[in-house]
């Protein structure tokens, strides 16, 4: 095991350990990041939802489903070439009658996560970030507020001295295609420009997959 992957293993206990308390009956388990300790670059979302919850692993439900979609598309494998994390590690719920729905992660959860996230990023060292979503980069920027239409697509500095990239969040576009299909084909577009674009700067594409495809959201 590399040095690491060891420091990543080690981390992941300590928060499994540290952030326990966070867990109620309705959640199975702490989530942590997975993929290539060494990936240049690191994919960055908001927080477990309920299969991740199940399985343990980040962005394997459908969100993630979407995003290895477009990765698989782009040329990129999932566990060779990028890490995939969540600010947060544990699923946010409320009850809604019997059953259980996703909300956004609250102040505490946020604080809570936070030192590990930051670990998490110092000891990756990737050379791009790629926010997924307004709540990553909301608590990785440390904004109250946020506009997705002014910052998506736009380079940001980020207090890891690390640059990122924001972009929509995966489960935004699957709503959109229940609603307004044709927002929805542009918003993937923009969306897939976005993995490419923080790919490109971080050196993981080859050439080919670089010039494939359109590029229609400019
Ligand atoms: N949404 C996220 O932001 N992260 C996940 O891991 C899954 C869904």
């Amino acid at each position: 095991m590399s040095e690491k992957a060891a420091a990543l293993e080690a981390l992941r206990h300590e928060a499994e350990t540290a952030l326990a308390p966070l867990l109620t009956p309705d959640q199975t388990q702490i989530v942590f990041g997975e993929g290539n300790p060494d990936a240049p670059l690191m994919l960055v979302g908001e927080a477990p939802g309920p299969q991740e919850d199940r399985e343990g692993r980040p962005f394997v439900g459908k969100s993630g489903q979407l995003l290895e979609q477009v990765l698989t598309e782009l040329g990129l494998d999932r566990s060779r070439d990028v890490w995939v994390s969540n600010v947060v590690k544990v699923w946010p719920t409320r009850r809604h009658g019997r059953s259980l729905r996703t909300r956004p992660p609250n102040a505490a959860e946020r604080r809570a996560s936070w030192p590990f996230f930051e670990r998490e990023v110092r000891i990756i060292q990737p050379k791009v970030l790629l926010l997924i979503g307004g709540t990553a980069a909301k608590t990785i920027l440390g904004r109250n507020t946020l506009r997705m239409r002014d910052v998506r697509g736009t380079w940001l500095d980020t207090p890891f001295g690390i640059p990122a990239l924001v972009t929509y969040h995966p489960s935004y576009i699957l709503r959109m295609q229940g609603m307004r299909p044709e927002e929805a084909t542009q918003l993937l577009t923009q969306f897939r420009n976005d993995v490419r674009t923080a790919a490109e700067r971080a050196g993981v594409l080859n050439a080919d997959v670089t010039n494939a495809g359109e590029r229609d959201d400019c």
